[in-house]
């Protein structure tokens, strides 16, 4: 079976084809970030906008570049939620349009079962069980993973999302939208001893997160001390610090709480290079592993799309002919 994969969810449009046997066969992204960066955040009606204009073309360029044409595609897959409204839509409308045009079935899939399962797309797979962390712009929760579509969320957020978190404090710090990585860059120059930020919640029991006390503290040390460049590079390195050693303390405290030693890690924030370094550690020392999707699929992308629903179009599910979205969806739902 081969999927034709449509993501439209936020502010980037990806298209992508999967196939069962063979894999991934083509993928591409474009992304509105620069467009949207002047506005220091997504503007959602801008955002639709957007994907009406790249949707379309994105997908004559994933077919060009596997060579395929309409009667080679046997599902068409698109999210449906959780994100924008409008920009669900748009993604939804237009997938449900071509499925309906070349006469395949059709299936919404859920955005971040897609982050949830791009390590699938690399070349040695997590088998299930695992625990799953899931850090992006809108997320931050401790999955436990029995099987494809059974998730229980363990620990989530009490307030900002970690990625949520990172792009406040580097707004804070003068980086243009979404500062992830931008300040992540930035903490590589910092000096580690000047700035201590801290663990929040760590000491209690559970697997809960909280970060918007951390957006709060970097507000504060940033008032109180000078402007420049190295002292945000040391603000930044602390900050990134505390995230990653909060996310790692969870991240063991939820394995050993399973007796699970695989864990997976997805959405936007797990490009972070040193969470990604602790987390290796941290497994290592709990005899376990830990997985990652490769960098681009870490942040959205129609691959993981196109992905997650060929295996629900293999396992016989099927979309009718509503258009339906779910811009507010909690993945325990499934
Ligand atoms: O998964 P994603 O692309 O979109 C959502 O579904 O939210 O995640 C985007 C988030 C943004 O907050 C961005 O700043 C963050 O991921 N991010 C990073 C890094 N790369 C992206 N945060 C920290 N370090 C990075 N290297
Ligand atoms: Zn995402």
């Amino acid at each position: 079976m081969r999927v034709l994969g449509i993501e439209t969810s936020c502010d980037e449009t990806g298209a992508a084809i999967y196939d069962a046997e063979k894999g991934l066969l083509a993928h591409t992204l474009y992304s509105q970030v620069e467009m949207q960066a002047e506005y220091g955040g997504v503007v959602p009606e801008l955002a639709s906008r957007d994907h009406v204009r790249k949707t379309v073309p994105l997908i004559q360029a994933v077919m060009a570049e596997a060579g395929l044409s309409p009667q080679d595609i046997h599902g068409v897959a698109y999210t449906i939620g959780p994100g924008l409204a409008g920009a669900l839509m748009v993604g939804a409308t237009i997938g449900r349009t071509i499925s309906f045009a070349w006469n395949v079935p059709a299936i919404g899939v859920h955005h971040m079962e897609g982050h949830l399962l791009a390590p699938m797309l690399e070349s040695n797979p997590p088998a299930f069980p695992f625990v799953a962390l899931l850090v992006s712009g809108g997320h931050t929760q401790l999955v436990k993973v029995t099987a494809m579509g059974q998730y229980e969320i363990l620990g989530d957020t009490l307030d900002d999302a970690v990625g949520e978190a990172f792009d406040k404090t580097a707004r804070l710090l003068g980086l243009s939208y979404p500062g992830g990585a931008a300040l992540s860059a930035l903490a590589e120059k910092g000096d580690p001893k000047r700035f201590h930020f801290p663990r929040p919640m760590i000491d209690r029991p559970g697997l809960d997160f909280s970060f918007s006390g951390l957006k709060t503290f970097a507000l504060n040390t940033i008032t109180q001390n000078d402007s420049s460049e190295q002292t945000k590079a040391d603000i930044a390195h602390a900050f990134q610090e505390a995230v990653v050693e909060t996310l790692v303390v969870k991240c063991r405290r939820a394995l050993r709480q399973t007796g699970w030693k695989r864990l997976v890690v997805a959405g936007g924030v797990g490009a972070n290079r040193l969470l990604r370094q602790q987390l290796q550690i941290m497994a290592e020392k709990e005899q376990g592993s830990v997985y990652f999707p490769r960098q681009e699929f870490c942040t959205d992308n129609g691959a993981m799309i196109a992905y997650v629903g060929c295996q629900r179009l293999l396992a016989g599910q099927r979309n009718d002919l509503e258009i339906r979205v779910f811009p507010r969806w909690g993945i325990e739902e499934l």
